[in-house]
């Protein structure tokens, strides 16, 4: 098949590039420069374990191109060229009112409306609120062309893959396809069919829609609970992960670990497209994001306190790690980044340190360097480097352990675990 990829991010390319690998002829369309002229390069404009191969290889057998997107579109794509358009768009969450903004997404179903001739299939992947795949793509659609109307099937196919493991995940796992109509289902199914090892799952819109968002909000809620927990056992004087470990021998208790927040931009993200579509029926999610967004505050709090405790007119606080979860580069929505923001508008003099960056809006600092500059340490990120710190390098030192790699430490005077 033609495809088009519009996005091509930590989603969009890895699934241009699987989609090129399985025979397709692909184009990805951008409207960042830099990611076109990789894809045309033969190379990923951001890491990800297998891509950068996986693009040189489907660039050079010609599967895979790239052009740049928004109002230009028309002058890079042929009309009717694509009988397929992918949309990886990014939807975040407004701060201020927690309802999604589609914004991208519906810049680029206008992007694409001129190249449209009927017949297309059109598949949202990008994560979003309920009803979006009629009201952001198939109306847009048809406010603009209503001579199109009925004439192209319109999909729901949420993505479940995670940065590190997307190339394995995006071809393995199980998939929903949700069509707007029983026919654009079967033709979606068909669709991933064409690559997917896992098994590729028909159901409406709106219920591949609802689905994605109950998997991440099921992951929220389950993390408050055990952030909510960490606080309890700090009160308490009790170690939370022994806790856990111990609770989780039941048989059928299945405790998650607590850490410094909740991160990415999808499980911090998706439960407020919930709360948006039901806000007086959902007061447990909207908890649970209460929670979980106010323990960086927490954790800060007790990094000024051991801070304190030093008795140093100036202590020094290592803060190790920036991203939102373990050996990536990734910062949105992090919690580290809260605890750090939260630790520096108090006036604390930080060493932050993140291996998988080169720079920072503050300095970075070896991890070192910054251990040994420190009267405490907090841990923000499990970071495999931190992990294999060697033994004695903490001697002696406060941890605010958040995200617990330091439990078997004899060196690490753990404060909080
Ligand atoms: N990254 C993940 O782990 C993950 C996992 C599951 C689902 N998702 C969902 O997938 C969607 C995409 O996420 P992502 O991580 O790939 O986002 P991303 O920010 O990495 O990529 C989005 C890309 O879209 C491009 N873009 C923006 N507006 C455009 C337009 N009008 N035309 C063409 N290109 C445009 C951006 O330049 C960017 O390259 C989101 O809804 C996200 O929630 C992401």
């Amino acid at each position: 098949m033609k495809i088009a990829t519009v996005g091509l991010g930590y989603m969009g390319l890895p699934m241009a590039a699987v989609l090129a690998r399985a025979g397709h002829t692909v184009v990805g369309i951008d409207i960042r420069p830099a990611a076109v002229d990789a894809v045309n390069a033969g190379r990923a404009d951001f890491s990800e374990v297998g891509l950068t191969e996986l693009v040189a290889e489907a660039h050079a057998t010609g599967n895979l191109k790239a052009v740049l997107g928004g109002e230009k579109l028309p002058e890079n794509l042929p009309k009717g060229w694509a009988e397929v358009y992918i949309l990886s768009l990014p939807t975040p969450v407004d701060h201020t009112t927690h309802t999604a903004d589609m914004g991208a997404v519906r810049a680029g179903v206008q992007s694409l409306i001129p190249l449209l001739q009927g017949g297309e299939l059109i598949v949202l992947e990008s994560t979003s609120p309920l009803g979006a795949t009629k009201t952001d793509v198939q109306d847009l659609v048809e406010a603009a062309r209503p001579e199109l109307k009925g004439k192209i099937d319109y999909v729901f196919c949420p993505e479940r893959a995670i940065p590190g493991n997307t190339l394995f995940e995006m071809v393995h796992n199980d998939r929903l396809v949700g069509g707007l109509t029983p026919a654009a289902t079967a033709r979606g199914v068909q669709l991933y069919q064409t690559f997917c090892k896992g098994e590729v799952i028909g159901c409406t819109a709106t219920e591949a829609e609802l689905v994605k968002l109950t998997e991440n909000a099921s992951r929220d809620v389950q993390i408050a609970f055990a952030n909510e927990l960490s606080l309890v056992c700090q009160h308490l004087g009790v170690n939370v992960r022994s806790i856990i470990a111990l609770a989780n021998r039941h048989p059928r208790v299945n405790i998650l670990q607590p850490a410094a927040g909740v991160g990415g931009h999808c499980i911090a993200v998706d439960p407020w497209f919930i709360v948006q579509a039901a806000p007086e029926l959902t007061p447990l999610l909207q908890t649970a994001r209460a929670v979980n967004d106010g323990k960086p505050q927490w954790v800060a709090e007790q990094v000024k306190k051991a801070a304190k405790a030093t008795g140093k007119a100036k202590p020094v606080v290592a803060a190790l790690g920036l991203a939102y979860k373990p050996d990536v580069d990734d910062l949105r929505e992090s919690p580290s980044i809260a605890v750090v923001e939260a630790l520096r508008t108090a006036g604390v003099e930080l060493r932050v340190v993140e291996p998988h960056l080169k720079s920072w809006n503050l300095p970075l600092s070896p991890l070192e360097q910054a251990i040994a500059e420190a009267d405490v340490v907090v841990t923000l990120t499990a970071h495999k480097a931190f992990q294999e710190l060697p033994a004695g390098a903490l001697a002696g030192k406060p941890v605010i352990d958040a995200v617990g790699i330091y439990a078997n430490r004899p060196d690490a005077l753990r404060v909080v675990m």
